[in-house]
């Protein structure tokens, strides 16, 4: 089966990754629940996917706030009557220097923005995805979680926190019928540079396109043994 009718809350879904995903789950027929920062942006996003009313929510919410994720969780049960997918794809990057001129408030903000983020929605939904028998949990990570370069410590920390946290769901979560599962992402191509003008560089990047099929793999109910996963997207080791 599909993604049809299912309920699927996209968080960062005015980012990038997130407008292109939201476009092809609506595609595909799925219920919406649209989580962004900013009224205004989601707002355009709600009318360019042109669902009708009965298929979209669309909620403001700074997932770093607990009690406004549950009330965030609280406004889609009370649409839907259930939550069944939760792609999170929430982002931001902060690097650039070496550790030794890294301040501890940049190491806080990316994990406020991976890992606390993470945390509350996991901790709001799941119970929900639990409940149903069914669910499905999808983050984008990078390949710098688990082999940081030089000079991003703040982002590989985030990231890192962010996995072991989705790794230990997916334990947590398998005997309930639901997964959670990781794509992992060097850099995504939302300006697709890598079709114009092929680089060495560029060659290893990701289109929002590439990354909402995996998506849409992994949420389908043939990727149901597919648990724990880290999955490379950028064609290489
Ligand atoms: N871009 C890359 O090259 C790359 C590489 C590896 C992994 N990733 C991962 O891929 C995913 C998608 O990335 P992207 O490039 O699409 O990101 P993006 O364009 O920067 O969008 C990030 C989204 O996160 C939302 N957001 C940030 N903090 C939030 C908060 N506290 N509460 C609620 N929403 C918040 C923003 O909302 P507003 O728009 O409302 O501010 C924005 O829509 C992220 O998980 C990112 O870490 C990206």
């Amino acid at each position: 089966m599909g993604i049809e009718n299912r309920v699927a809350v996209i968080t960062g879904a005015t980012g990038g990754l997130g407008r292109v995903v939201a476009r092809r789950f609506a595609e595909h027929g799925a219920r919406l629940a649209l989580f962004g920062t900013n009224a205004g942006r989601l707002a355009q996003l709600a009318g360019e996917l042109s669902l009708p009313e009965e298929r979209r929510l669309t909620h403001v919410v700074n997932l770093q706030e607990r009690e406004a994720v549950q009330a965030a969780a609280a406004a889609v049960l009370a649409k839907f009557g259930r939550a069944e997918i939760l792609l999170h794809l929430v982002g931001g990057w902060i690097g650039g220097k070496p550790v030794a001129d890294v301040s501890a408030d940049e190491v806080s903000e990316m994990l406020d923005q991976h890992l606390w983020t993470t945390f509350n929605v996991a901790q709001a939904f799941l119970p929900h995805l639990r409940a149903n028998g069914w669910g499905r949990l999808v983050a984008i990570s990078s390949p710098h979680a688990s082999r940081p370069p030089a000079n991003a410590a703040p982002y590989a920390i985030g990231k890192a926190a962010q996995e072991a946290l989705i790794s230990t769901l997916a334990q947590e979560a398998q005997d309930r019928g639901v997964t959670a599962n990781l794509l992992l992402v060097r850099t995504i191509d939302v300006q697709r540079d890598r079709d114009r003008e092929r680089t060495p560089k560029n060659a290893s990047w990701t289109t929002p396109e590439e990354i909402a099929a995996a998506i849409l793999y992994l949420c389908s109910d043939e990727a149901r043994a597919v648990n724990g996963a880290r999955i490379p997207l950028y064609g290489g080791p």
